[in-house]
């Protein structure tokens, strides 16, 4: 074949590929066999691989994935991805009508009605009808560039089917991982003893996450978009711009309603509020939009949201069963937590089989009882909790649960500090959970940060060869080797980690130890203020209540810490290992001077500190706030809902634009 008839082969097995994949991912109406597909793709595999000059990458190809392990670059929203306001009564969907017919008098509203979908937000890039990328919400102003692990989603479209697209524009969805896929999975890692994802949402973000698009490729993800932005779109309103979006090709939800007032709106949430038990992915709510474009911008924007959209989020879904019996579970600290074991029972699209009923005041609340029936419930933690008992269908010779009085590990008798709901082993040193948690907690990332598996520290607990963290540092590479799993290498690599952790400094220490309530940035404090170990020992509690943010029960657990012979004693051996003790002079000059004369624009709204507490760190740390942009701007810190025309100006003046997270990280660096 001439290499102009192999360029038209080339040309028109991918768009034959690209129509047979719309057929079926986006209208499930196949149209060839598997094999067929195949076939064709198999061809076009071929003639790509033998003719690299005519390589493209949103081949139909390119959707298996790679093995290359990618990491993500952070990039920058062209429009900022906000969120909306919820609500979870009609009064507040009634109220939100009133805001827009005060604002807007004498204009009859058209809404759209859409449901919410409870997945993974993506924003995609088109440009000349291709797909160049795609990026999650991140915070809101910047997220992950996903854009190869999004190609392998079968039902996104690389290549637009028709023409009549804007040259440029972006169009905005959720990636969504459907149930009976999600369950299927779960089965898998199951018997895989792979550690199973708690919801279709995690399932749908972790994949997505995933350095390997090859791994992506093979878990069926989905996406529906509903979301149009560009400058120049075909039509003035959502609605009909959605519509068109279909006829490019894009999955498009086909449960979309335009209301024309209240009640048709109502009558939409009712409908889905029963219905959507039968949908194959979740949702969590209805997402009514203003749909005129003009009236959007008549109405615009609060600090956080568009005042011309709003989410009724539903009630979490119940499901009602039998609690069969009650673990009890020992955390790190030593706090007990009572778990149900349910009679497996379908709900929000995953089987419950344990349920957290967190404490003992929990269950007497509730007054639940073991052969109970029992509703549960999925709020947005992981574990489902359960809500309520069904007394009607309670046999009279049930009684009730008599909370244990010994650690179910050590059989030490349990206290209760007053003012607490948990109950806690107080055998800190001797109870193997506590200790292989608080060694767990000691080589984290954010604290020691030693690679090692939990399962290594299991191992290690469970052969007696460590007895507390400061042991990791006698470890010799023999007492690896013996553990199962491992080999010259990772042993190698274990005890290099562990020698690295000796230069991590003091205030990491100080977290690692595992001192109650001293988290990280308790840590941190307590650790510039004091300077050492020693110093912190021998600390009054008046001189630790005098720090900044350290209130009694803060400094009373630390007391309580260095009163303890065994406490005492790790840290003995840690000083003999040369573990940082101490702050190094040099690292106090470096925290005050971090960031040395540079000038920031702070603008937005942040999700942990408040703008004021911000401004206080960048001069803490030796930065300077300016409040006009310029040139001599080093950075914009951006937060959420950032003026446009703020945006545009230091995108000119090429300042770099980071978000909070990416703040932290600078001064804590
Ligand atoms: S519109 C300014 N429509 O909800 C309008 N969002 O709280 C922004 N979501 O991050 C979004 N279904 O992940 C819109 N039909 C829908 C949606 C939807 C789910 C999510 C989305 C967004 C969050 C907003």
């Amino acid at each position: 074949m001439s290499k102009e008839n192999i360029k038209n082969r080339i040309e028109i097995l991918r768009a034959k590929l690209h129509d047979h994949n719309y057929k079926y991912y986006v209208l499930a109406l196949p149209e060839i066999s598997d094999f067929e597909y195949d076939q064709l793709l198999k061809e076009l595999i071929d003639l790509e691989e033998s003719n690299p000059e005519f390589s493209d990458p949103n081949s139909p190809t390119q959707r298996v994935g790679n093995d290359i392990t990618s990491e993500f670059t952070q990039v920058v929203h062209k429009y900022p991805m906000l969120s909306l306001s919820n609500s979870y009564s009609k009064e507040e969907i009634a109220d939100f009508e009133i805001r827009i017919k005060k604002i807007l008098p004498d204009e009859s509203i058209e809404y759209v009605c859409e449901l919410k979908y409870d997945g993974v937000a993506i924003g995609l890039s088109y440009s000349g009808g291709e797909l160049k990328q795609a990026i999650t919400r991140g915070d809101g102003v910047q997220g992950d560039d996903v854009t190869n692990n999004v190609k392998t989603i079968k039902s996104i479209p690389l290549k637009l089917k028709t023409e009549n697209y804007p040259q440029e524009f972006e169009i905005r969805g959720e990636i969504l991982f459907p149930h009976e896929s999600f369950n299927k999975l779960n089965k898998e890692r199951e018997s895989n003893e792979e550690p199973l994802f708690a919801n279709p949402r995690n399932a749908a973000a972790g994949t997505l996450k995933l350095q390997k698009s090859s791994i992506v490729a093979k878990r069926p993800l989905d996406c529906l978009l509903y979301f149009v932005l560009g400058e120049d779109l075909l039509f003035n309103s959502h609605y009909e711009n959605l519509l068109q979006a279909q006829n490019w090709g894009f999955k498009v939800p086909e449960h979309i309603k335009l209301c024309k007032n209240i009640n048709e709106i109502f009558e939409f949430i009712d409908y889905w509020d029963s219905e959507r038990k039968n949908l194959p992915y979740d949702i969590d709510g209805v997402v009514i939009k203003v749909n005129s474009y003009k009236h959007q911008k008549d109405l615009g924007f609060t600090a956080k949201s568009p005042r011309w959209a709003i989410a009724y989020k539903f009630k979490a879904e119940q499901a009602k069963t039998k609690l069969l019996s009650i673990d009890y579970q020992v955390g790190r600290t030593g706090a007990i937590t009572p778990v149900a074991n349910l009679e497996p029972v379908q709900l929000a699209g995953t089987v419950v089989k344990r349920a957290s009923l967190h404490n003992s005041d929990q269950i007497e609340l509730l007054d639940i009882r073991v052969n109970d029936f029992v509703y549960v419930e999925k709020g947005g933690e992981i574990i489902p909790k359960i809500v309520g008992v069904d007394k009607d269908v309670r046999s009279p010779e049930i009684t009730p649960v008599k909370y244990i009085s010994n650690c179910p590990e050590c059989k030490t008798e349990l206290v209760r500090i007053e003012g607490e709901a948990k109950h806690y082993c107080p055998n800190e040193t001797g109870c193997p959970p506590q200790i292989k948690g608080r060694i767990e907690h000691f080589i984290r990332r954010k604290a020691m940060n030693i690679g090692a598996a939990e399962a290594t520290v299991d191992a290690l607990v469970d052969n007696n060869l460590i007895h507390d963290s400061a042991d990791l540092y006698s470890l010799s590479k023999d007492d690896i080797l013996s553990l199962e799993r491992f080999a010259e290498k990772s042993a190698n690599n274990l005890i290099q980690s562990i020698e690295d952790s000796k230069k991590v400094p003091f205030h990491s220490v100080l977290f690692a130890i595992g001192i109650r309530y001293v988290g990280e940035t308790v840590a941190k404090t307590i650790a510039f203020e004091l300077k050492s170990i020693d110093n912190i020992r021998n600390a009054s509690l008046e001189q630790l209540t005098e720090i900044n943010e350290i209130g009694e029960r803060i400094a009373l657990s630390i007391i309580d810490y260095f009163k303890n012979e065994k406490n005492l004693a790790i840290i003995e051996k840690l000083r003999n290992a040369g573990v940082q003790l101490e702050i190094k002079e040099d690292q106090i000059q470096q925290a005050d001077n971090k960031l040395n004369g540079q000038s920031f624009i702070i603008s937005g709204t942040f999700e942990k500190n408040s703008r004021d507490e911000l401004k206080e760190l960048i001069e803490k740390y030796g930065g300077k706030n300016t409040s006009s942009i310029s040139a001599k701007t080093n950075y914009l810190l951006a937060g959420e809902n950032i003026g446009p025309s703020k945006l545009e100006k230091v995108k000119k003046l090429n300042i770099p634009i980071i978000s909070e997270d990416d703040f932290i990280k600078m001064i804590e660096d």
